[in-house]
This record gives structure tokens, sequence and C-alpha cells, in this order.
């Protein structure tokens, strides 16, 4: 995928998320002193914040090899123990979206996890039916999914590791974003680079994706450096405002002050009067929205919050919003 070239190979070179990356080096140092596989790590947290960079780094600080799948993906059991069965000793078997995994295939996770197993049904009739055990060495699973309450009980309880990953400071998606114009050779101006970060949400993923088209912008019109003023015109153009909102979240929040009289509102009332997807909104839109105070989850529903009147230029007289 596009962030590959960009991912970085080791904990050391990661940054950000200090603290899970402390316990995660304890971890993968006593399960190496152990000579065992890594216990199960489920991540959770919302999308571009580092669960497939980091499952990388995880087998390769334990020397293995990485299978990666998807819940989504896996329809039925013998998907499964096809990968299952390609791991060796101390691999990392990656599922993003790991609550979307149907339900037959996640019982053939149980016993893998816990007891590095699988029971296979074979036979074609009810004389000659049968399972048959296969042992499978030992390996360790790593999860990601948006929320850790969409798990069902049973798999997230088998995970030893669970741990959330939180948005980025601006200084840590500024040292990101220094890393990404070093790797592909570009030059940056420091303001530029704080410019960026401003605008990425406190996520990677987008500061990289803003970078890559702010150098477009640079290199067509300004032979590759990219100072300020290329960053904030590359920036405006692409409807990125000076918080990093872009349209669809700008649809979220006027949708609920002028269709809504500022909430509450139940999502889906919300999400299908401005035509977007229930839980696109709910993963990807309102964990920033929450982390910067712009809305509160009422058990009513979702309300907007002054601070996202001023920003959007909303002028609060007499419990009036007029839009200037
Ligand atoms: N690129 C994307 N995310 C990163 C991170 N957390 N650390 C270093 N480089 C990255």
């Amino acid at each position: 995928d596009e962030d590959a070239s960009l991912r970085p190979q080791s904990l050391k070179e990661y940054i950000g998320q200090t603290q899970l990356k402390e316990n995660l080096s304890i971890f993968i140092e006593a399960a190496k002193q152990r000579n065992e596989a890594l216990d199960h790590v489920l991540l959770y947290g919302p999308p571009g914040l580092g669960k497939t960079t980091l499952s990388y780094i995880l087998a390769n600080e334990m020397g293995g090899n990485i299978k990666t799948t998807s819940g989504p993906s896996i329809e039925k059991s013998g998907d499964l123990a096809a990968i299952l069965s390609t791991l060796e000793a101390g691999d990392v078997l990656f599922i993003d979206e790991i609550h979307r995994l149907p339900k037959q295939v996640e019982e053939i996770l149980y016993p893998a996890m816990e007891d590095y197993c699988i029971d296979i049904v074979v036979g074609k009739d009810s004389a000659s039916v049968r399972s048959i055990r296969l042992d499978l060495p030992p390996f360790t699973l790593v999860g990601a999914t948006t929320r850790a309450g969409d798990l069902t009980a049973p798999l997230r309880d088998r995970f030893g590791i669970v741990s959330q990953l939180e948005f980025y400071t601006l200084e840590e998606l500024m040292q990101i974003l220094r890393r990404t114009a070093r790797v592909m050779d570009t030059d940056i101006d420091e303001e530029a680079v704080l410019e960026i970060a401003r605008r990425s949400r406190g996520t990677p993923r987008i500061a990289n994706r803003l970078f890559r088209r702010v150098r477009d912008f640079a290199q067509v019109m300004n032979d590759g450096y990219i100072s300020l003023e290329i960053a904030a015109m590359a920036l405006d153009k692409l409807k990125v405002d000076h918080l990093g909102l872009d349209a669809v979240d700008h649809k979220y929040l006027k949708g609920i002050i002028e269709r809504f009289k500022g909430g509450p509102v139940g999502l889906d009332a919300l999400a299908s009067s401005i035509g977007e997807e229930t839980m696109t909104l709910e993963d990807v839109y309102e964990p920033y929205l929450l982390q910067i105070g712009f809305i509160n989850r009422t058990p009513r529903g979702r309300v907007v919050t002054e601070k996202a009147y001023q920003h959007l230029g909303y002028d609060l007289r007499e419990g009036l919003f007029v839009l200037e």
C-alpha cells in the first residue's frame, strides 16, 4: 500500500505512542529471553494511527515473518485454516478489522490462540466424518479494530496484550513529516512542516497523504521546495481547513446545526440526512471531532459544542445561530 515505503522497521524508529512502545519493548524482550512467541496483541483505535505499521514492527522485532489478512476477507473456516497452516514459529498473523470475522471462523481462532492447534472436520458423510487436530507452531496473533467494544468477549479475552492507539501530538506529527521529507528527498520549510501537522487530525496517515499532495504542488510550481506559502495554498485547494477538517466534517457539523438545531440527534438520523454511512461517521470522523471538543455524545444523541459553532463562523447571539 501507499505507506509501505514510509513504514518504520523498528520500535526505535517508530514515533509517538510512547507508553505503548515502552510496554511492547518489555514484552518483546521478555518473550525473546524465554524463547517464546509474543503473547497475542489487540490494537484498537481510529484508522491511520499505525496499527498495521506496529504489527510489521512486532514481527521484525521478534525475528519472524508476517502474514496479513482481514476479518471480512475470511469467509469460511477453511480460509483461516489455510493461512494458519502456513505459519512458522515466531510469525505474526495480522488480522485487520478483526471484529468483522464470521462467527464460525472466530471459533477456529480460540484453540489456535490458546493451545496453538486447530480442529479440522474431514469426511463426507456421517459414517466417515471426524475431526483431526492440527498442531500449529507458537505464533502471535495481532488483531486490529477501530473499536474494542465490537469484539465478542471470548475473542477479546484471549488477547494477553490489549492496547489503544492515541492521536499524535503536533510535535510527533512534525517529526513524522520531517522523516517523510527525508525519505522522499524533499526540501521543506519548518513552518510548512507545522502547517501540514496542524491540519493532519492527529493522524500520521493523513499527514503523509497531505505531504504527498503538497509536494506535487511544490514540484510543479516551486522547483520542489515546500515553503509555507506553497503548503498553505495546496492545503486550501485540497479543502482541508486550518484544523484539518474536510468536507465531510463540515457537512456533519453543519448538518447537526442547521437540520437538528445543534442536537441532540441520533447518529443514524444524521447520517441519512447528510448521505453518509453511519459506520464511517462513527469510526472515521467522530473520534477526532470528539478529541478536539467539537461534539459530545449524550444518551439522546450527538450535540455540537460552542467551539464548533465558532470555528465554522456562526455568531452566537441570544441563542440564535446566524451564519455571518
Ligand atoms: N510513519 C507513519 N507513522 C509513523 C510513526 N508512528 N513513526 C514513524 N514513521 C511513521
